[in-house]
């Protein structure tokens, strides 16, 4: 039988963003950049002003009081983050600084593991932060560089990938939804073709958490990263999610406080997980906060979440492709809430400046994504990124500020 999805009020939704009431250069702010990053609920705002007023303190390190609490709360946090992503320990979560942050852990652990001529597959949709750790990975150990080709819809060739995958293969790297087009990739398959190959599977989760709920342990990813600041959480912090196993088999990304067994001049032992990858003080704030964040996503439901955006995009795509001369770039049938597009030949810098005299935020350039863009022979495109707080009405005024945009520019 399928779930009945719960629908919200986006109205009463916005009520919790206090940036939402804002104006931008005299209109009402439209906020289409959440690819980029989300909003902040006043629930993960008062989360961070009750950390920073009651109970400021290091964490794992006194015995006082405020300490102590601090402690348990950053572990709490960490539990919640364990529960999201369903991982089988607390252990296996590791709260980094961010996406980023988390694949050069990796990246930078599998250092010691590979051999010259083992092979790496990225996929051709990559982040810039998901091409150039594995790259510099491959200049230390003289491992090879293989991509997954994309077609012209924004998705990827499997084909290819199958044929790519031999017992040289040690890693692949994908990530679940394109930040750039939006695409989700079909992360399943890759994952088990990648298996039986024997080679490791990072996922990048960057784009999706803020849609799709993942659940680690179902999709049998060796890693999976993602960031809070795309989950309604604060920036400067995020989570590696690594099965134990391959926790254990890399070693520590930076050495410090916190991360150790026993020092001595002679030689260190490090810490069990997670604290083997948390040296110094972490962002206790930001991952409370983080925490906070996915009890307040939970609370509306992912499947409320991802209808309701569903909607949106569909919406969007008609809308916008009233618009004489618009090109939309990435139409998979498998898509977030994100439209790259743009008009006629008009650079989308010009866009994206007329837009935001009209109060409306979207991303402009190339996303981090320079290889997609040069698979289209395009300098950029224009992003519109759509969360649940979002409404249509705030689609028709970015139809309205592109239509004058284009009058103005062409
Ligand atoms: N990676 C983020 C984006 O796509 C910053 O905008």
């Amino acid at each position: 039988m399928q779930k009945e999805i719960v629908m919200f009020d986006v109205h009463k939704i916005r009520e919790d963003f206090p940036i939402l009431q804002r104006e931008v250069n005299g209109k009402p702010l439209v906020y289409f950049d959440n690819a980029a990053t989300s909003q902040t609920p006043q629930v993960v705002i008062d989360a961070i002003v009750n950390y920073y007023s009651t109970y400021n303190a290091n964490i794992h390190r006194g015995v006082h009081t405020l300490s102590q609490e601090a402690t348990d709360a950053y572990e709490i946090a960490r539990q919640k983050v364990q529960a999201h992503f369903n991982a089988q320990h607390a252990h296996e979560i590791i709260l980094t600084a961010g996406t980023t942050h988390s694949i050069n852990i990796v990246a930078s652990g599998f250092t010691s593991l590979l051999s010259s001529g083992d092979e790496i597959i990225v996929s051709a949709l990559e982040h810039h932060s998901n091409i150039v750790p594995w790259q510099m990975l491959c200049e230390r150990t003289g491992a090879v560089l293989k991509v997954i080709p994309m077609d012209e819809e924004g998705t990827l060739v499997l084909d290819t990938y199958e044929a790519l995958l031999s017992e040289k293969t040690k890693l692949v790297f994908v990530n679940h939804v394109s930040n750039a087009l939006g695409t989700i990739n079909p992360i399943e398959t890759i994952i088990t073709q990648a298996h039986a190959v024997g080679a490791a599977v990072l996922i990048d989760g960057a784009q999706s958490c803020p849609h799709i709920k993942p659940d680690v342990q179902a999709l049998d990813a060796d890693f999976y990263v993602a960031s809070a600041h795309k989950l309604c959480g604060p920036t400067g912090v995020g989570v590696l999610y690594g099965k134990e196993e391959w926790l254990h088999k890399l070693p520590p990304y930076q050495g410090g406080g916190e991360m150790i067994d026993q020092v001595t001049f002679e030689k260190t032992t490090y810490a069990g997980l997670p604290h083997k990858f948390e040296a110094g003080t972490p962002n206790i704030c930001g991952g409370i906060a983080f925490g906070a964040a996915l009890d307040y996503m939970n609370a509306i439901g992912f499947e409320s979440i991802a209808a309701y955006e569903h909607e949106l995009l569909t919406y969007a795509t008609q809308q916008l492709l009233q618009i004489e001369g618009l090109k939309i770039y990435g139409t998979s049938a498998h898509k977030t809430a994100v439209i790259s597009f743009n008009i006629d030949n008009i650079h989308p810098y010009d866009v994206g400046t007329i837009v935001d005299k009209l109060g409306i935020a979207v991303r402009t350039g190339h996303h981090c994504a320079q290889p997609i863009m040069d698979f289209y022979k395009i300098p950029g495109t224009i992003r519109a990124s759509f969360s649940f707080y979002n409404t249509k009405e705030e689609i028709d005024a970015l139809v309205t500020a592109l239509q004058k945009a284009k009058m103005m520019l062409s």
